[in-house]
């Protein structure tokens, strides 16, 4: 008997020891500097980081693990849009079609409504490559409905659409070309009591689309760190259209505060956010996103680059 009580109490303790959330799968190499990552794997097997400042700086490695040597900077004499901010591109977000890479890039700056959306090609996604091709048309000013921040493709069957946004009014979609604007804006996701959304990606998954996009305080933890449960965090809705209607786990719609947690701050992982999802040969479907050390530090600049294998098999995608 008293082996056997001291075995339930083993049992009972596991709850607290283990974590529900798996920890950031090994980064060697440059894991910093890789605020809002995109990821993609060419051909030959190397893989390529972008990320937010740098005018989009970007990483290679030879698998996800690293190790990551920074390359370069995408446009290295910023943007050609003309709007503050052309010198500070922001959200990156890499997609394939036929045989070119496109990186859609923000124009902006920090909580202002003056945005847009811009892209760039390139062939082999080597640094000195890339050409921009400027504005996609989706873009913002003060008073719009939305912000033209955060641009995602999504490529359903050959029918391209951008999720974006960030902050004013929640996540949007807009058909594009796919480089140019070719439809209306409509709002996917939004939540009026908590309406910090953004980092919006689009990820289709068995017969689902899953949009995940971040909630909360992304930036700033060293100045001022949110109320516990307000930072940065990751989120899912899913539809069977790649343009909604999304819902939660619980069948709340998206566009009235619905999202299902997929992954929050836990153990030494603070603010985990700006992600994107990966269909990696490898490692199958991949989250991976930018988050503190609580070890190291809160600062931007000290954020890593974090990624996990999703286990979509409930229908939910959980790491
Ligand atoms: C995925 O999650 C299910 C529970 O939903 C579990 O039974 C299964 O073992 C998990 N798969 C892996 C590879 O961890």
């Amino acid at each position: 008997m008293v082996k056997l009580s001291a075995l339930f109490g083993a049992v009972a303790l596991l709850p607290a020891l283990v974590s529900a959330y798996a920890l950031p799968e090994a980064c060697s190499g440059t894991c910093t500097n890789s605020h809002d990552p995109s990821i993609i794997r060419r051909s030959d097997g190397t893989y390529f980081r972008f990320s937010t400042g740098g005018k989009i700086a970007i990483h290679t490695a030879p698998s996800l693990t690293g190790p990551w040597t920074y390359k370069g900077a995408l446009l290295p004499s910023g943007s050609s849009i003309n709007l503050a901010g052309n010198k500070d591109l922001w959200a990156p977000d890499v997609a394939q079609i036929g045989s070119a890479f496109y990186v859609y890039y923000s124009v902006s700056t920090f909580g202002v409504q003056n945005s847009a959306i811009g892209v760039a090609r390139s062939t082999s996604m080597d640094v000195g490559t890339w050409t921009d091709l400027g504005s996609t048309g989706v873009t913002s000013s003060t008073g719009m409905a939305y912000n033209a921040i955060d641009g995602n493709l999504v490529n359903d069957n050959g029918n391209y659409f951008l999720t974006f946004g960030s902050f004013w009014n929640g996540l949007q979609r807009v058909r594009v070309t796919p480089t140019q604007k070719n439809g209306d804006v409509y709002q996917v996701a939004f939540d009026s009591s908590d309406p910090a959304m953004e980092g919006p990606y689009v990820f289709k998954y068995g017969s689902y689309y899953f949009l995940f996009f971040s909630k909360g305080q992304c930036c700033g933890y060293d100045q001022s760190k949110p109320a516990s449960g307000k930072e940065y965090r990751i989120m899912a809705c899913r539809s069977t259209s790649a343009v909604g209607p999304f819902v939660d786990k619980a069948g709340k719609s998206c566009r009235s505060g619905g999202g299902t947690l997929v992954l929050p701050s836990h153990d030494w992982v603070y603010g985990p956010g700006g992600q994107g999802v990966y269909q990696d040969p490898t490692y199958g479907p991949v989250l991976y996103y930018h988050y503190v050390d609580t070890r190291i530090g809160y600062a931007d600049g000290q954020k890593k680059f974090g990624w996990n294998k999703i286990n979509f098999s409930s229908g939910w995608p959980v790491v």
